[in-house]
């Protein structure tokens, strides 16, 4: 799709909400709470954002019959330069993007909710607290972030979900994951969203507290970062015997695709199972939040867009 720029309102100090309209007039498609776009940042790759649905946008759109795309977008004055494209684009301006896809949607059901968000992790949130409260569900939203300054959408929130909304700061107020999970009923479906430290020990602390790991679902607000000590090592395509080198500073799919080979992925982050692969022998280093402990300590299945190998050779199926 081509959008065009519309609006950008600043949020916080380092949030703005960009909306997006369709650059042809073309209707745009619709989507479903947790849904994201990618947007193709020229140098800065590929960026994707949540789409944000509120239950009073002021235009009328919404998620079933959108107007237009709303995101939210941190500057990332430390990042890969992403972020910092999306806030440098001027209203007028227009940008490829893909149609909304969704790897983090609501499941159905009576069961009751709870949603945490750490950071910018709150913008699929909000969609998902506005589809809940329109489905009439019981939900808790939990919300937290460095401090106070740092914190977007805090006043709408209160607006628009009232009591069903928590804020948490880590230098005066911080979370007490092991206390939030251990007052849920066993049944709760979980959806955490932030960063990477935050989702981890969230989602211990609700295995500890009796959730299902099948209920907790999970969307990671990083890209892949390597890690000091990562090495090369070779990767077997178990259907044709081919072999390829990873090298230190890549991953399986950067390398399978530089060697002509197409796989299927999406957030390349290890949280949405699409790139998963059964792993014949060798034995993966995981570096995802998709798999459960279970299927981590198995070893015969990865995600290939972050997880490594601990020993010299995977061999794979991608088929
Ligand atoms: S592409 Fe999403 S887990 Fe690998």
């Amino acid at each position: 799709m081509k959008l065009i720029l519309d609006q950008v309102v600043a949020e916080s100090e380092l949030i703005r909400v960009m909306t997006f309209r369709s650059a042809s007039g073309d209707e745009l498609p619709a989507y479903t709470a947790g849904a994201h776009i990618e947007f193709d940042v020229g140098s800065a790759g590929k960026r994707s954002y949540s789409l944000l649905d509120w239950p009073t946008a002021r235009d009328g759109s919404t998620a079933g019959r959108p107007s237009g795309y709303n995101i939210g977008v941190q500057r990332e004055d430390a990042g890969e330069g992403g972020s910092q494209a999306m806030h440098a684009l001027n209203v007028g301006q227009t940008i490829e993007a893909t149609a909304p896809q969704n790897n983090f949607a609501l499941a159905d059901g009576p069961e009751p909710v709870l949603l945490l968000a750490g950071g910018i992790g709150i913008t699929p949130m909000i969609s998902m607290a506005t589809a809940l409260q329109q489905q009439a569900r019981s939900f808790q939203l939990h919300y937290s972030a460095r401090n106070a300054s740092r914190m977007g959408f805090a006043e709408s929130l209160k607006t628009a979900f009232g009591d069903a909304v928590s804020f948490y700061f880590d230098d005066t107020n911080p979370l007490d994951l092991a206390n939030l999970t251990g007052s849920l009923a066993s049944d709760t479906k979980v959806y955490l969203c932030g960063p990477r430290g935050m989702i981890d020990a969230a989602r211990s602390a609700a295995v500890a507290a009796g959730i299902d790991e099948e209920s907790i679902h999970i969307e990671l607000f990083t890209s892949v970062e390597t890690q000091s000590g990562d090495t090369a090592f070779e990767v077997e395509i178990s259907a044709s015997g081919q072999v390829i080198t990873v090298a230190a500073d890549q991953t399986i799919i950067e390398a399978l695709e530089s060697a002509g080979i197409d796989v299927m992925y999406d957030c390349q982050r290890g949280d949405c199972g699409i790139c998963q692969c059964d792993v014949i022998s060798g034995t993966p280093d995981h570096r995802d939040v998709v798999l459960s402990d279970a299927e981590r300590a198995s070893g015969k299945v990865m995600q290939i867009c972050v997880s490594r190998a601990k020993t010299p050779r995977l061999v794979i199926d991608i088929s």
